[in-house]
């Protein structure tokens, strides 16, 4: 069963701070983005591995990419995750049969283990809706009050934090994602969700973490050398 990689580079990184987009940011001497890249080339199951860059991008073009055989580029993003998304999405959609897998992967995720990936992709290919990576609530939540007290603990028996990739139907998501887009829509899942569907639950992996603040970056170096070692 063949798939398709769909990759939203076209954030600023406001959180992570500096003028350089955090895809970009120096990771073990290539951009972050290359080692996502590296990553999911290694999914044998992506026949495609699609990047979508903001139009105003002014980056991409001073790296080399000729080792990635499988990649196309688009510069269709949008202001928001959803919009980039859907924009290639759209884009893909002219090309491709509407029933396509297609796996959102943040570009900011450079650490997501490729077996992984295969395993979702085996797991999800039967599936009527798809799925997402996901790791259960480790830790005790608290509900806070407006002056940062605790009102109470959360139970956190069923709750999970949502990962990416996010496996659907290229025509599903772009319907779901046309349908409901809005600030509420800040994964793929949730668009979906929206319509009344249930996505399944693939556990995911404590490495697999989104490069956010600049102490992921760290983190991220950290899991890629013990992964090489
Ligand atoms: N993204 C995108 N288009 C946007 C916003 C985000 O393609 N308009 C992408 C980012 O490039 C990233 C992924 O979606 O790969 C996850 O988003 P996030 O971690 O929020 O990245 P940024 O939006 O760039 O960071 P921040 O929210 O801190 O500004
Ligand atoms: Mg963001």
């Amino acid at each position: 069963m063949s798939a398709i990689a769909l990759l939203p580079a076209a954030g600023s990184g406001s959180r992570m701070g500096g003028a350089l987009p955090k895809q970009y940011l120096d990771l073990l001497g290539k951009p972050l983005i290359w080692h996502t890249l590296h990553a999911l080339h290694a999914v044998p199951e992506l026949a495609r591995i699609v990047v979508v860059l903001s139009p105003d991008d002014g980056w991409w073009d001073g790296y080399d990419w000729q080792s990635f055989a499988r990649l196309t580029v688009l510069r269709c993003g949008g202001d928001s995750r959803a919009a980039s998304v859907l924009g290639g999405l759209q884009a893909l959609a002219m090309s491709e049969p509407g029933n396509s897998w297609v796996l959102v992967h943040d570009a900011a995720r450079p650490c997501v283990d490729p077996a992984l990936v295969s395993g979702m992709i085996a797991q999800l290919a039967e599936h009527p809706v798809g799925g997402i990576l996901a790791v259960p609530v480790a830790d005790t939540l608290k509900l806070a009050d407006a002056a940062r007290h605790i009102d109470h603990t959360h139970p956190r028996d069923q709750l999970w934090q949502a990962q990416t990739p996010q496996m659907f139907r290229l025509a599903d998501l772009a319907g779901a994602l046309e349908a409901g887009m809005g600030p509420d829509i800040t994964d793929e899942a949730s668009a979906l969700e929206k319509l009344g569907q249930s996505p399944a639950l693939v556990m995911g992996s404590p490495w697999n973490l989104k490069v956010t603040y600049p102490q992921d970056l760290q983190l991220a170096a950290l899991i890629l050398q013990a992964r090489n070692t």
